[in-house]
């Protein structure tokens, strides 16, 4: 059992590369963070974020997904018993039922390669570049029951550049969802 610190305590959850857990843990670390992240759920047993989790010593479950009433019970126990407040999903690829957020009752966040409304679902720099924009970006928003439609809680956009490809969109996206995602919480939780 988690002892209340003043800080949030955090769960993310994961479903492989890590990068944003690996940017929340790093602001978890700062003085002034407002959250403790006291749980890495992954829904995949090779997800490196699970590696960056051990080495931070946060204690990391892999959670095998049979079926989404079996998982979401297993993960509900696992919050309840950890105290989680919030809940932030950096790239798990599961959708999260509207049951799930019914009984959590608290903030559950994520985060979006995308300036949405624009490309909800997957494959957003395709899209992107397809279209031609001329921006896209990131966006942390609450999860509701429609898949990436919840309240925008931060965006950030960037320049699409006639020399970009699918990996020069991917790398300076993720630049900003590094920055953006900590930032979305602080507004989350301080109402600012
Ligand atoms: C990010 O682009 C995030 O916006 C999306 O999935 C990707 C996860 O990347 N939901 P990582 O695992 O955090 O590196």
């Amino acid at each position: 059992m988690e002892k209340s610190t003043g800080k949030k305590n955090t769960a993310v959850f994961i479903s492989g590369r890590g990068s944003n857990l690996k940017s929340l843990i790093k602001y978890s670390k700062t003085k002034k963070s407002l959250i403790k992240i006291v749980l890495v759920i992954s829904d995949k047993s090779s997800a490196k974020g699970l590696e960056y989790a051990n080495k931070s010593k946060i204690n990391n479950i892999f959670i095998k997904y049979n079926n989404r009433r079996s998982f979401e019970k297993c993960l509900l126990k696992l919050l309840k018993k950890n105290n989680v407040d919030l809940i932030c999903l950096a790239g798990f690829m599961k959708i999260i039922s509207s049951s799930f957020i019914k009984k959590f009752y608290k903030p559950i966040l994520n985060i979006h390669p995308s300036l949405l409304p624009k490309y909800k679902g997957l494959n957003t720099h395709s899209r992107v570049l397809e279209n031609k924009d001329k921006y896209s970006g990131a966006t942390v928003h609450i999860v509701n029951d429609k898949l990436d439609s919840g309240k925008i809680i931060l965006q950030k956009k960037v320049k699409v550049l006639k020399s970009d490809n699918y990996k020069s969109l991917e790398k300076k996206i993720l630049k900003i969802e590094h920055k953006i995602y900590p930032r979305a919480i602080i507004r989350l939780l301080t109402n600012y």
